[in-house]
């Protein structure tokens, strides 16, 4: 360790509408839910990531804790949550007992499509939470180097990275985005689209914690699977009678349900085809699409844009961190990626 850096510290942030991914010296340090529980009646943090989730839900109205995900569609949409949150996972990353707090250089990645109030929100925040130095990336860019990509050579790829809040599709070619399109329809929106699907087919009111589990256990984006999972219990609240009931669900009923929200994210890849240029077009055909994010990982979504496309389509390995991952790499290797990094 070089004298320098016992004097800064570096760490490159994925700061998601999920999931809050921090790496230092190219080690996960914190891996949290992007949620924080206050205490409203001395304004303090209670919990943050994973022992906040654990409340969210269960924290009932007028209750002294209350539960914030401070994120929506990738921006920050509650300020000040944001920074105590963004604060509380910096403090997880110092492991060492140090004399000196270290001058903080963060690269934090943020939407293709954010506007330039929010990205000064992304920047203030870190500045509350610490940083001397912010450094930008944009998100799909960060994916894309985060899967092992040449974003700076002339062959054009396809990256998807469907989140929490937003699903953003971007052909990367020469350290540029050629062609984008973002729509705000991801894991977020599929959990609410199980929640209404509940009620209304099922009269069982669940909450997102519970829609959440209904889609890693038996999410789908096709009917018919190789692999099917198991039928899923379900537990909820009765609509007609308030009681508790539980029914079982299985993967062909979600996959009916998340149909709409996945044609819309079809429809963004679909456009982002049709206005790429057509020599990168032509390099897509042969090397596919890769598709990250948390949201990829939902059984038979890569059969279906496969379907529509008639590409090949690949999930990226480890996708949940393949932009924290990204911005990790662009980080430690500045010199080479500055370009695509913004101050
Ligand atoms: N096995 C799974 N099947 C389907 N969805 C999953 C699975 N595992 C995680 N997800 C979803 O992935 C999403 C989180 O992904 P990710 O961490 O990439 O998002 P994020 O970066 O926080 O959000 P954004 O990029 O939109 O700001 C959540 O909506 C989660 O429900
Ligand atoms: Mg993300």
């Amino acid at each position: 360790m070089g004298l320098f850096s016992l004097f800064t510290r570096e760490i490159a942030i994925d700061l998601g509408t999920a999931n809050t991914v921090i790496l230092h010296d190219n080690k996960v340090v914190v891996d949290e839910p992007s949620i924080i529980a206050i205490n409203s009646r001395t304004k303090s943090v209670a919990a943050v990531g994973k022992k906040a989730l654990m409340m969210e839900g269960k924290t009932g109205e007028g209750g002294e804790i209350y539960t914030v995900r401070p994120l929506r569609n990738g921006v920050i949409a509650d300020f000040q949550p944001t920074e105590l949150m963004l604060r509380e996972f910096i403090k997880m990353t110092n492991t060492k007992h140090s004399f000196i707090t270290p001058a903080m250089k963060m690269i934090i990645c943020i939407p293709s499509g954010i506007t330039e109030v929010e990205e000064r929100a992304v920047r203030e925040s870190a500045e509350q939470a610490g940083a001397k130095e912010v450094r930008l990336i944009y998100e799909p860019m960060a994916a894309a180097i985060g899967s092992g990509i040449d974003v700076l050579g002339a062959n054009g790829n396809m990256i998807i990275d469907i989140g929490g809040g937003t699903s953003e599709v971007a052909v990367i070619a020469l350290g540029n985005i050629a062609s984008k399109k973002s729509v705000q329809v991801a894991g977020d929106k599929l959990n609410s689209d199980i929640k209404d699907f509940m009620r209304r087919e099922h009269n069982l009111d669940i909450g997102i914690p519970t829609a959440e589990q209904i889609k890693i256990n038996v999410g789908a984006a096709i009917t018919q699977l190789d692999n099917p999972p198991s039928d899923y219990e379900v537990y909820g609240r009765d609509l007609v009678h308030g009681i508790p009931r539980s029914v079982m669900i299985n993967y062909q009923e979600i996959a009916t349900a998340l149909n709409n929200s996945i044609n819309s994210i079809e429809d963004a890849v679909m456009q982002a085809l049709n206005v790429t240029p057509p020599e990168l077009s032509a390099d897509i055909f042969k090397t596919g699409i890769y598709l990250a994010g948390g949201g990829s990982l939902l059984r038979g979504l890569d059969k279906r844009i496969n379907k529509i496309t008639q590409l090949p389509v690949h999930v990226v390995d480890d996708p949940l961190r393949a932009v924290a991952r990204g911005t990790a790499i662009a980080l430690k290797n500045i010199d080479k990626f500055e370009s695509l990094t913004k101050y």
